[in-house]
């Protein structure tokens, strides 16, 4: 669907589907991290961006206890549930994918957020029909799952009248589905950036605290450009939560070795200087090297916000491609093919700096190119990512969105 129709087609599809119309449209967008990458369950900071593409729904109010899902992504019949159903009141035994239920159906985000609502006290009413249609690329990394629930969110928010709940905790309740529900330990930077993006900013945020800043996106002659590995990042979830119990366990060994948990919150509270002094604490070297990239990617995310204020778009390159380097060989998360699409891009003039973006184990990069370069970026990068893996990178040239919102 194209982006300006989509409304319209949306609301036409709702009614072709559940016979009237909805009360009301919505749309809540993916991200790009441009540095500060898994540092958010570390106490860090982040610097992603809303963008444009997104997750849609329409929806409307029920008489009754039903609730209705589907999605015009998923051509798979409405899935139907009722509020009193057990699968939305975990007792506290488990995740879905714990207790065995449900896994891998993309019904559990919103599920999960109609959980996390009641857990806060946000208690639904009656239920609702939803249809949703999402144009972020599946499995790219550009959090799709987290439109998703910020989405959901905002939706019971907007239907049910639910006004103590704020933007920001649209994003909080987001995250507490994934963890809990759904099972995945995300941290909060990809529900931020969805419920509170602004357009042409991206959000310089400290996740320990949630104080944030808008930092306009100036980047004169150059644009932010996303490339789509195609490599679906499979398996990351797992990887994922092994790389977060690495972290916490880097941190008690040095909270133990500095002589108390409150002398060190967080990797994020450490300067590479501090954690030079104390690392070798820490023996094994995996859990070493997990942990110097939260530290040493926390600091650059600060220095790189600073330079960005500064007009300094060179320093802000470097550092992306410091923070590549450590997600490939510290942290690990990255895959041959994005570090050839990373490596094979560096070579090209006026690529300013360019990193594996997200979760990682796939997905895309992002770069920031001079726009004279656009051409020969796309050009180059694409001819040669076919010859050496078969596969058609695909190329999207970003302008920073808007957060979460209602579109009628
Ligand atoms: C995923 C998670 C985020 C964040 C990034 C890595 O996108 O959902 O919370 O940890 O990975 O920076």
């Amino acid at each position: 669907m194209e982006r300006k129709d989509i409304p319209e087609e949306l609301k036409q599809k709702f009614i072709d589907l559940y016979g009237c119309a909805p009360d009301g449209l919505f749309f809540a967008p993916g991200r790009v991290n441009l540095i500060g990458e898994h540092t958010d369950y570390n106490g860090g900071h982040v610097f992603p961006c809303a963008l444009t593409i997104g997750t849609y729904a329409a929806a409307k109010k029920r008489d009754d206890r039903k609730v209705r899902f589907a999605s015009v992504n998923i051509r798979s019949s409405v899935t139907e549930i009722s509020l009193d159903d057990g699968e939305l009141h975990l007792d506290g035994s488990g995740s879905l994918k714990e207790l065995g239920l449900g896994a891998n159906d993309w019904t559990n985000y919103p599920k999960g957020v109609i959980w996390a609502f009641a857990e806060a006290g946000e208690l639904l009413p009656s239920g609702f029909d939803i249809l949703y249609f999402g144009n972020i690329p599946a499995g790219s990394g550009l959090s799709s799952s987290a439109s998703l629930e910020v989405l959901t969110g905002l939706v019971l928010r907007e239907l049910f009248a639910l006004n103590d709940v704020k933007q920001q905790d649209l994003a909080v309740l987001g995250q507490r589905a994934e963890n809990v529900y759904v099972g995945m330990n995300c941290g909060i930077m990809d529900q931020f950036a969805s419920a509170m993006g602004r357009e042409e900013h991206a959000i310089f945020l400290d996740t320990n605290t949630l104080e944030f800043a808008y930092a306009p996106l100036v980047l004169s002659d150059a644009k932010i450009v996303i490339t789509n590995s195609k490599v679906k990042h499979q398996l990351a979830s797992s990887a994922y939560n092994t790389r977060r119990s690495e972290c916490e366990k880097a941190l008690w060994i040095l909270q133990k070795a500095a002589g108390g948990a409150e002398k060190i919150p967080s990797l994020g509270s450490l300067t590479p200087h501090e954690f030079e002094e104390i690392r070798g604490a820490i023996e094994d070297p995996v859990v070493k090297r997990r942990a110097m990239h939260a530290v040493c990617e926390n600091a650059r995310t600060i220095q790189a916000v600073e330079s960005l204020k500064a007009g300094d778009l060179r320093t802000f390159g470097e550092l992306m491609n410091a923070s590549h380097d450590s997600l490939q060989y510290d942290y690990e998360v990255s895959c041959p093919e994005i570090d050839y699409l990373v490596a094979e891009g560096r070579r090209i003039d006026g690529v300013i700096g360019t990193r594996i973006t997200g979760g990682g184990f796939g997905g895309c990069t992002v770069s920031i190119v001079k726009t004279d370069a656009l051409e020969t970026f796309q050009q180059v990068l694409s001819s040669k990512y076919m010859e050496k893996y078969g596969l058609a990178a695909e190329f999207y040239v970003v302008e920073a969105g808007a957060g979460a919102h209602r579109l009628s």
